[in-house]
């Protein structure tokens, strides 16, 4: 199965092919010690109470909607709120098959289904990027909000790569030729503006974690392939180049030293 960014997590994107790779890169990523730890900190630092009313916005295959329908308990409610009707009937089933009273419904960052100030938080994790208007979901986050409530959004910042095995150059022209298929591929660094837009107050202490890519994720990555034969046809590397990228890279996985991480920020935002 080749890598399509142009079609992952897309609202659209409901066929069978593009949902199992959906649902397989995120099983790895709730695989990686770097997701958990910067999870961890979220929660620790802002995290959902018992008896209290949360959503998980683009909750995906309900990983974490699971965990905050246990924080909050049988007094709270967890929803979470995904556009994919593939990945949101997958959330749902394991949510059943967990035995966890988490509800899930059809919506949008930009157009949640709920009604002012009916919210006391958001968790919103690695969404923003595929949201081409970031700025209007942070808007409707902050009306479903109360008073006191808060946002804990997580997100990368794909400007952030590092790669060690490939041509500085060379991987910047491959990071430019990925980020032109996201939406919003630097929706980090633009949170706390847009969150202050939004009239949320951003807490000083920012959360961060170098997702670092297991080995076995970067021999013949069919991510790297993907951008590389972009940068191929946006004529930014050659295919030698393309070819040599990939190699290095393989080939620094094999041996087991390979590096290549992104970048992502957790920010806590309250609504005074
Ligand atoms: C990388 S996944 C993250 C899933 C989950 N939050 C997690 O961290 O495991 C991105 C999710 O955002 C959803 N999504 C994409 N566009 C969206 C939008 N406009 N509004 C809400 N969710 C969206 C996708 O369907 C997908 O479930």
């Amino acid at each position: 199965m080749s890598f399509s960014l142009g079609r992952a997590f897309k609202p659209e994107s409901i066929d069978d092919d593009a949902v199992a790779q959906m649902v397989a890169i995120l099983d790895q990523q709730d695989a990686m010690p770097s997701v958990e730890r910067l999870r961890v900190w979220a929660l620790g630092h802002a995290g959902p109470r018992p008896g209290e009313s949360v959503i998980d916005l683009g909750s995906g295959t309900g990983t974490m909607t699971r965990r905050l329908a246990a924080a909050v308990g049988p007094e709270g409610r967890a929803l979470g709120v995904e556009p994919n009707g593939m990945l949101r009937g997958v959330a749902e089933e394991r949510a059943a098959a967990a035995g966890v009273d988490a509800v899930f419904c059809q919506g949008l960052a930009t157009e949640i289904p709920l009604p002012d100030a009916s919210v006391d938080l958001v968790w919103c994790e690695r969404v923003l990027q595929h949201v081409p208007d970031a700025q209007a979901a942070i808007r409707e986050m902050a009306r479903v909000l109360r008073s006191g409530g808060r946002a804990l959004l997580l997100d990368s910042d794909h400007g952030s790569r590092v790669d060690s095995d490939i041509d500085p150059e060379v991987a910047h022209a491959i990071t430019v030729a990925f980020m032109a298929q996201l939406a919003n591929a630097a929706a980090a660094r633009h949170i706390p503006r847009q969150a202050a837009a939004a009239g949320l107050v951003v807490d000083p202490d920012i959360g961060s974690s170098a997702v670092v890519f297991p080995q076995d994720l970067l021999v013949d990555s069919p991510m790297l392939r993907m951008a590389a034969e972009q940068a191929v046809a946006d004529g930014t590397i050659t295919r030698d180049q393309a070819d040599e990228a990939i190699r290095g890279q393989s080939e620094a996985a094999r041996q087991g030293w390979a590096f290549s991480t992104v970048t992502v920020f957790g920010f806590v935002c309250r609504k005074p």
